[in-house]
């Protein structure tokens, strides 16, 4: 079960080829994906030798395989980690009894809902970084962008495998329209707000894979806890891949720091004006630029207060981040918890149920594990010897979603007016002239070894080739 059978189709650890209802309606489904790719999958990689890791078998040691692959003949498939003996539901009402190995009845409309919600966030993302490929600062980094490329498009695999095998025509139904909907498309959107976002430069992506592949890393934990084996397993196997576009996020920040604060040093200017006229992205733009995607990142978890989080709690469809880890009953019927509301112009605390609080709880682990990666990047900068300190916003600022919405917020949490907010925007949001300016350094590097200016070289390279290795052969 564990070894993948890449002489299939669609190669899968799931016994595709016994169950041929299934296996001929992913068979019909796999053109139209070949398609959506082509279109809205990388551009212009078409014929390109990529440096990629390729999973070969689902066990937690040596899973990857590693060479060059052309780019639209990467396998995608279908892997689920390995099952779990006797496992058993571990948290809300249907709490110690058996894991479902098929959609219970009641609860298969908010399954599926579920698992459209997140499947459509993996194509989502692959459109938003289409246009990258052509700006990359060097081979190493296009290798990295295409690598968390065919990840996502093997993420819409995994959600599409479970809506076809489990939701029937509903499920392919919803398979269809996950290559449908277009990432800021008006008429036909994606689910999500900050999946609809634009992703234009090499700071917005290294930006987005840390602070919202990390909501899908917290997402997926939270899926991984669910009553619905098949959803826990294949969330448990994407988890193993997620891993990998957060480090691209943190390792490209901290490297943007690294070279900023590196000309900053040599040249004794600490002026963003100076430091723009080298050729490198001053402090207080990567802070704005921070402050964007957490806000919108953190709007992903939902409303503070929903009822909804609650139902898939309690019928054990969707758990807390590390569930079975935590020491309480795991029904949470009379605790509470503390969220913030305006009242008279001040945000204050208030204790409400928390199994209504629980996209608060999931965003409050989110929040922390941000944070530390915060930190290190501030590391980077405090060994330059320089003072600035980059933070994460209140998080009331900029919010879209729940009961900030609506609300003008400072990044210091002070609730404020239209006034100041709109005297204040472009010092806390990237303002059109950052996004001109950062897009003016975007310009491709790719001879083998070779970095833009504005970005230092990694420390070490991918699967311990060195950095000056043919990542991607062009042919
Ligand atoms: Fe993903
Ligand atoms: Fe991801």
């Amino acid at each position: 079960m564990t070894t993948i059978d890449y002489t299939d189709k669609i190669p899968n650890n799931v016994n595709l080829a016994e169950d041929r209802t299934l296996q001929r309606a992913l068979e019909h489904w796999q053109p139209s994906y070949i398609d959506w790719w082509q279109d809205m999958g990388p551009d212009g990689a078409q014929g390109f030798d990529v440096y990629l890791r390729t999973a070969i078998s689902t066990t937690p040691d040596g899973w990857a395989h590693f060479g060059h692959v052309k780019m639209p003949d990467y396998r995608w498939g279908i892997f689920l980690a390995q099952a779990e003996q006797d496992r058993k539901i571990n948290f809300g009402e249907s709490k110690g009894e058996a894991a479902w190995q098929e959609v219970p009845g009641e609860h298969r409309a908010n399954l599926r809902r579920i698992i459209v919600t997140q499947g459509d966030t993996e194509p989502a993302s692959v459109e938003q970084q289409r246009h990258l490929g052509k700006t990359a600062p060097s081979q190493y980094d296009l290798r990295n962008l295409f690598q968390v490329n065919v990840e996502e498009g093997r993420h819409l695999w995994a959600m599409v495998y479970l809506l076809h095998k489990h939701f029937g025509r509903d499920g392919r139904e919803e398979a269809e329209a996950l290559l449908e909907r277009r990432s800021g498309d008006r008429d036909n959107p994606r689910i999500l707000g900050a999946f609809n976002e634009e992703t234009p430069d090499w700071l917005a992506f290294f930006m987005f894979t840390y602070f919202t592949d990390r909501d899908g890393k917290f997402q997926l934990n939270a899926l991984a806890e669910s009553g619905f084996d098949p959803l826990s397993r294949t969330t448990r196997f994407m988890l193993t891949e997620e891993a990998h576009h957060m480090f691209v996020g943190e390792s490209g920040v901290s490297r943007v720091i690294q070279r900023t604060c590196e000309l900053m040093k040599q040249h004794g200017v600490d002026d963003p004006t100076e430091v723009r006229k080298l050729g490198v992205i001053d402090l207080p733009t990567l802070q704005r630029y921070l402050n964007f995607h957490y806000s919108v990142t953190i709007d992903l978890f939902g409303a503070d207060q929903s009822s909804n989080a609650a139902t898939f709690y309690s019928a054990g469809l969707k758990g807390r981040y590390e569930e079975t880890k935590r020491d309480d009953d795991h029904v949470l019927k009379g605790g509470s918890y503390k969220i913030l509301e305006v009242k008279d112009g001040a945000l204050i605390e208030k204790e409400v149920p928390l199994l209504n609080a629980l996209n608060e709880v999931l965003r409050d682990d989110f929040i922390r594990d941000s944070v530390a990666g915060v930190a290190r990047w501030n590391k980077v900068i405090e060994r330059a010897g320089l003072d600035f300190r980059l933070v994460v916003p209140h998080k009331a600022f900029n919010r879209h979603i729940g009961s900030f919405a609506g609300l003008r917020v400072s990044p210091d949490g002070r609730v404020i007016d239209e006034a100041e907010w709109a005297a204040n925007a472009d010092a806390w949001l990237p303002s059109e002239a950052d996004r001109a300016f950062v897009a003016s350094l975007m310009g491709r590097v790719v001879e083998t070894g070779k970095f833009a200016n504005w970005i230092a070289a990694p420390a070490i390279g991918v699967n311990k080739q060195p950095v000056n290795f043919e990542y991607v052969r062009f042919n």
